[in-house]
C-alpha cells in the first residue's frame, strides 16, 4: 500500500505572516486524518520561518497517523527529535535563502556529519528516511549507512514535461529498484500534485508520498479533509491498477 503523509508545513506559513495564532496546523493535521492522510510530515526549520517548536510539541501530543519530523542535521534540533520521538526522522539539505528545500541531501561532501547524525537518531530508536536526489552515486552512498527509508526528491521530474518528464521518471523508477533491493523503504515527495502523482504513487513497492503544496493549495477552495481525501484516491486507485497490471490480475 501507498501511504499518504500531508506535509501542513503550509498551513504554518500563512500563520506566520501575521504571527498570530491561525490557522493553526494542529487543525490541519485533524482534518488530514478525517481525509484519509496516513502520515503528518512538518518541517522544523533553523530559521522556525514556519512550524515552531511548540507545533512540534502538540502534534507530538495529538497526531494520531505517524508523525513524520524533517529536519536538517542540527544538533538542537536533533536533541528536540530525541526528547519528543516523533515517528520517522527525514533528514533534509537546508539552506537559509531557499523558498523551499530545494535538492537532496549530499551524501559526498560531508557523509560524516550525516552518518554521526544517524547514529544520533538510530540510536535513540528511531527510523530514519534520507530526502534524495535520484542520482545512483548518492543513492549508493546512503544505502550504505542502513537508514529505514529513502525519500527521493521528485521536484526535477514535477517542474519537468514530455519526454523530459518521461526520462525523470525512469530515472525514479531505476534508483526506486536499487533502494527496495537494499531492503529499504522507498518514499517520494516535492512538488507532487494532482496531475502528476499517478506516475509516482505506479512505481513498484512505493511506501509513502509526502505532499503539502498542491493539497494545501486545492484545500483553499474545497476544505482540507476533502483535498486529502481525494489525494488519496488517486494513490489507491493508480497503485492498485498498477499492482494488478504487474500481476496480470
Ligand atoms: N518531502 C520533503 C522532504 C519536503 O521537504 C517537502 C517540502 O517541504 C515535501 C516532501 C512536500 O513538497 P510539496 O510541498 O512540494 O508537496
Amino acid at each position: 500500500m501507498v501511504e499518504l503523509g500531508v506535509n501542513i508545513d503550509h498551513v504554518a506559513t500563512i500563520r506566520q505572516a501575521r504571527e498570530t495564532f491561525e490557522p493553526d496546523p494542529a487543525w490541519a493535521a485533524t482534518f488530514a486524518e478525517l481525509g484519509g492522510a496516513d502520515g503528518i510530515t512538518i518541517h522544523l526549520r533553523e530559521d522556525r520561518r514556519h512550524i515552531q517548536d511548540r507545533d512540534v510539541e502538540v502534534l507530538k501530543q495529538t497526531v494520531t497517523a505517524k508523525l513524520n519530523l524533517e529536519m536538517a542535521c542540527v544538533d538542537d534540533i536533533v536533541d528536540m527529535a530525541i526528547r519528543l520521538r516523533p515517528d520517522q526522522i527525514t533528514l533534509v539539505p537546508e539552506k537559509r535563502e531557499e523558498v523551499t528545500t530545494e535538492g537532496g541531501l549530499d551524501m559526498l561532501t560531508n557523509p560524516a556529519h550525516v552518518r554521526s547524525t544517524i547514529q544520533r537518531l538510530q540510536d535513540a530508536g528511531l527510523p530514519v528516511s534520507l530526502f534524495l536526489d535520484p542520482n545512483l552515486e548518492q543513492i549508493e552512498a546512503a544505502l550504505a549507512l542502513q537508514v529505514e527509508a529513502v525519500e527521493l526528491h521528485t521536484g526535477t521530474f514535477a517542474n519537468a514535461a514530455g519526454e523530459e518528464q518521461q526520462a525523470e521518471l525512469q530515472s525514479l523508477v531505476q534508483v526506486g529498484r536499487t533502494i527496495r533491493s537494499a531492503g529499504v523503504q522507498l518514499h517520494a515527495g516535492h512538488g507532487l500534485n494532482y496531475r502528476n502523482v499517478h506516475l509516482v504513487a505506479a512505481i513498484e513497492d512505493m511506501r509513502e508520498l509526502n505532499i503539502g503544496h498542491s493539497i494545501v493549495s486545492r484545500a483553499v477552495f474545497v476544505g482540507l479533509e476533502q483535498a486529502v481525501r481525494e489525494m488519496k484516491r488517486l494513490i489507491v486507485e493508480t497503485a492498485r491498477a498498477a499492482n494488478g497490471n504487474r500481476t496480470g490480475r
